[in-house]
């Protein structure tokens, strides 16, 4: 790993870290609502792409998969082996106390930077997903897709939703505004904390966010091996970032919806 990704994921992790014991709080309710087996905390389109790919019996990694809601919404699907990676030690923790909770013992979860993934999990997997709020946390998209198709199978399927990338030119209000480039290339350094939930503001460790183009994307996934199957742009608020655009006039696309299958 570079001295730069080494320096931005370290303190992006740290920050996640100093957010979970809040998140917890507020996800208080979610040990009762696991509880149901067809728990499924999925976003209709996503839920739709998932089902797309028959994954009844496929292996399934989440890579980012914070307190593991999403993955575990996969396993309730019927899906066989089910992975969530994280940096966060804290979030990987929630993730397998909830799986616990949920009686889905045979999930697993891995605590690590996905910089710097053990080799043992390559081509390992049928599919890889991304849920919202991943790419930002990403110093070098280019080294970040490259991890995610190497533990594809060949012909497996790189599924993702995340805020569109749009999104990058704006800043929260009322109402939300453009405020940046599209093409901004500079860290957005940031120490107001990671409570997406009730917006409240704290004394936090620093994090860092990039602006990842939709060219970036796409081209970083066509040097990775990975042919686009499908995308679709959508209207309303996956991320709760501006997510009052979603109601205005002049609406821009507040999220995307991406799936690509692993060439040899
Ligand atoms: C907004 S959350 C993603 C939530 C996801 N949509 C979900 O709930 O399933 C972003 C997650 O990325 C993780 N993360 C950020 N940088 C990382 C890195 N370099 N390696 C592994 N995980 C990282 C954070 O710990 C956090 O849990």
């Amino acid at each position: 790993m570079s001295d730069k990704i080494a320096f931005y994921t370290k303190k992006n992790i740290d920050s996640w870290n100093e957010a979970a014991p809040r998140h917890a709080s507020i996800n208080s309710s979610l040990i009762s609502t696991v509880l149901n087996p067809a728990f499924n905390n999925l976003n209709p389109d996503f839920d739709a792409l998932v089902d797309s790919c028959n994954i009844k019996n496929k292996s399934v990694v989440q890579v980012c998969c914070n307190n593991g809601l999403d993955i575990l919404s996969v396993k309730n699907k019927g899906a066989a082996r089910c992975l969530g990676i994280d940096g966060s030690k804290e979030f990987i923790s929630q993730a397998k106390e909830l799986s616990e909770d949920a009686n889905q013992p045979d999930m697993e979860f891995l605590h690590s930077n996905i910089y710097d993934l053990p080799d043992e999990f390559k081509s390992s997997f049928d599919l890889v997903i991304i849920t919202v709020g991943v790419f930002g946390w990403m110093p070098d998209i280019y080294k970040f897709m490259e991890v995610c198709s190497s533990l594809l199978v060949a012909d497996g399927q790189l599924l993702v939703e995340e805020i569109h990338p749009i999104l990058g030119m704006y800043e929260e209000g009322k109402p939300s505004y453009i405020d940046s480039s599209y093409f901004n290339k500079e860290p957005i350094k940031d120490s107001n904390g990671l409570d997406y939930f009730n917006k409240e503001k704290y004394d936090a460790k620093e994090n860092y966010w990039f602006h990842h183009s939709l060219t970036e994307i796409l081209m970083a996934a066509i040097s990775n091996n990975l042919r686009l199957e499908h995308i679709k742009e959508l209207s309303y608020n996956v991320g709760n970032f501006c997510a009052d655009l979603e109601f205005v006039k002049h609406n821009p696309p507040l999220g995307i919806n991406l799936s690509w299958r692993k060439i040899e």
